[in-house]
């Protein structure tokens, strides 16, 4: 028996979101916002994080600088029951990265100073570590730039020591969004863009033309679409999964959320209605709380919440 459920490999870091900022952000003015938390971030350690809470079994490789925010994260993680034996602190000039983000409202400035998120390379993946799990999982594709050039080789390996695999692109800070994503998408399971990554990587601005294209590369592919649910194309067959109407703190990590909550169903080999329908209630439950793991790492709010979903 493997050793894990899901192993990830990707960057750990933390978000210092900001809320109640100004809308405009004038230069040299002293500009007061009226909260602020200090976090977990990092697409990947979310997903991490959020599969272990649902009980799941997560082996974790990253790297950090050797500083106290890389410390804080990586303690979030191992409170939260996450495997982190693998991740290395890399002593150096670098330190861990940080994520701000300026909640403004209804929409955002996400800033990230990347520090060792991109020093992650090939000479840090265990891949006896890696390939002991029954599903291999990679986010954030375009930050992981010292893993660029490898993680079609990586994906390969991970298929034919016959795990299934999911990838999450996440945003394209170079707004490129080429490189070899596609080649990598024939050794994936499961896509899981949101709806303005899946038009970028398709090249095309029409939504059913973008899951088309997509779905015509991937067996699965599940595209995220904020308070409207999700969409999900399984060869000609589609579903659709609503998400869920609560009061929303923020949408930070709500992506990754989703991504741990229909993983922790997919890796069970639960129907994918059921996986769409708890990726959207783990996506949703990490909006009533600041960040992507706030919520999660509250054991009784997190046990209440599902119990009482479950009962409806
Ligand atoms: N305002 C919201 N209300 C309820 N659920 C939400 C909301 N925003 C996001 N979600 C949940 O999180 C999922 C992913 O959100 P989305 O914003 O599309 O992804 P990403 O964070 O990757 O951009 C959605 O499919 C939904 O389940
Ligand atoms: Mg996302």
């Amino acid at each position: 028996m493997a050793r894990f459920d899901i192993t990830i490999a990707g960057e750990l870091n933390l978000d210092l979101i900001h809320y109640g900022v100004p809308g405009e952000l004038v230069p040299e003015r002293e500009l007061l916002a009226d909260g602020m938390t200090l976090t977990l971030g990092s697409s990947s350690a979310i997903v991490a994080h959020n599969l272990a809470a649902l009980g799941t079994r997560v082996g974790f490789v990253s790297c950090i600088g050797n500083d106290p925010l890389g410390q804080i994260a990586l303690d979030r993680l191992k409170e939260g029951g996450v495997n982190v034996s693998h991740v290395r602190k890399k002593d150096g000039a670098k330190t861990t990265g940080l994520t701000l983000i300026l909640q403004h409202g209804k929409w955002r400035n996400i800033i990230t100073y990347p520090g060792t998120i991109f020093d992650l390379t090939v000479d840090d993946l265990d891949l006896s570590y890696l390939a002991d799990a029954r599903h291999f999982h990679l986010s954030s594709f375009f930050l992981q730039r010292g893993l660029r050039g490898r993680i079609l080789r990586l994906f390969q390996k991970m298929k034919s020591a016959g795990m299934t695999t999911s990838l999450d692109p996440n945003d394209d800070p170079d707004d490129v969004w080429d490189g070899d994503l596609r080649e990598i998408l024939r050794f994936v399971d499961v896509f899981l863009p949101n709806e303005r990554e899946a038009k970028k990587i398709a090249g095309d601005d029409d939504l059913e033309i973008a899951i088309s294209r997509l779905s015509q590369m991937v067996p699965i592919l599940v595209v995220k679409r904020g308070a409207d649910g999700v969409l999900a194309q399984r060869g000609r067959e589609r579903f659709f999964s609503p998400a869920l109407r609560l009061g929303v703190i923020d949408p930070v990590g709500a992506g990754d959320s989703f991504d741990a909550g229909f993983l922790s169903q997919y890796v069970r080999g639960v129907d994918l209605p059921s996986c769409l329908a708890m990726g959207n209630l783990a996506g949703g439950f990490s909006t009533t709380r600041s960040g992507g793991t706030e919520a999660f790492r509250d054991r009784a709010y997190r046990e209440q919440f599902f119990r009482s979903q479950q009962d409806q």
